[in-house]
């Protein structure tokens, strides 16, 4: 029997390149899954607009409509719900989500964050990494937690940081990576074979001990063991 594609509401205040990496992938059948739904809390989203060049459901919900954050994610994931999701993805979602409706909803929701986590959580990451004169940068996938960029992480790509970079320089170089780091992490979960278990991701019914990486073939593999 064939699994039902697996159905994504999305979640983004921007320019949603990575929504449309999710888009594209779906188109050229890479990618077993349907958008049911775009949200926002940017009525002028980019992301919005794409979601609607596809024809797909696309809101905003704007805070400044609620009297507190509670009210406003009350009826934010009321109308998300209302679509039936089997996975939230926070592509670019610059708010962090109330206890409330994470607990709501274990292991249901994702967060792509431009750094290597637990590395340089919050905002200007490009320029934390920069500032911290590392070696290498990248992108993660985790489980969202009501922790900021808190959750168990499932997989990272990794780019190196080089002479000369500025923030833009280095976050594009990410970007690039962050959209097959995305879509392959997606199609993980697709298959059925990413879970949360409590606070470890398990793969396979195995305990992940350490993110799952992005290699050059835009596969995702073990940590090399010493890493
Ligand atoms: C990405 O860098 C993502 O990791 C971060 O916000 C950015 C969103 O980019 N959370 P886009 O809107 O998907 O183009």
């Amino acid at each position: 029997m064939t699994r039902p594609s697996l159905r994504i509401a999305v979640l983004a205040s921007g320019r949603g390149s990575n929504l449309q990496a999710i888009l594209d992938a779906i188109a050229a059948g890479r990618l077993a899954a349907e958008i049911v739904g775009v949200f926002s809390d940017k009525p002028k989203a980019l992301a919005l607009q794409r979601a609607r060049e596809h024809a797909i459901p696309a809101l905003a919900v704007s805070p400044r409509d609620f009297a507190t954050r509670v009210a406003h994610d009350e009826h934010l994931f009321g109308r998300i719900d209302a679509v039936h999701p089997d996975l939230i993805v926070c592509a670019g979602y610059m708010r962090l989500v109330t206890e409330r409706e994470v607990s709501a909803r274990p292991g249901r929701m994702i967060n792509i964050h431009p750094s290597l986590l637990p590395a340089f959580k919050g905002l200007h990451t490009h320029q934390q990494a920069l500032d911290a004169a590392v070696g290498e940068h990248g992108a993660s996938i985790h489980f969202v937690s009501a922790e900021l960029d808190g959750g168990p992480v499932i997989a990272q790509a990794r780019v190196p940081v080089l002479p000369g970079d500025d923030a833009a320089t280095l976050g594009q170089r990410v970007l690039e990576r962050e959209h097959p780091l995305l879509v392959e992490t997606l199609r993980l979960l697709a298959d059925g074979r990413v879970a949360l278990v409590g606070s470890t991701v398990q793969v396979d019914h195995r305990t992940l001990g350490h993110p799952l990486q992005l290699d050059r073939e835009d596969r995702l593999v073990p940590t090399p063991s010493g890493n």
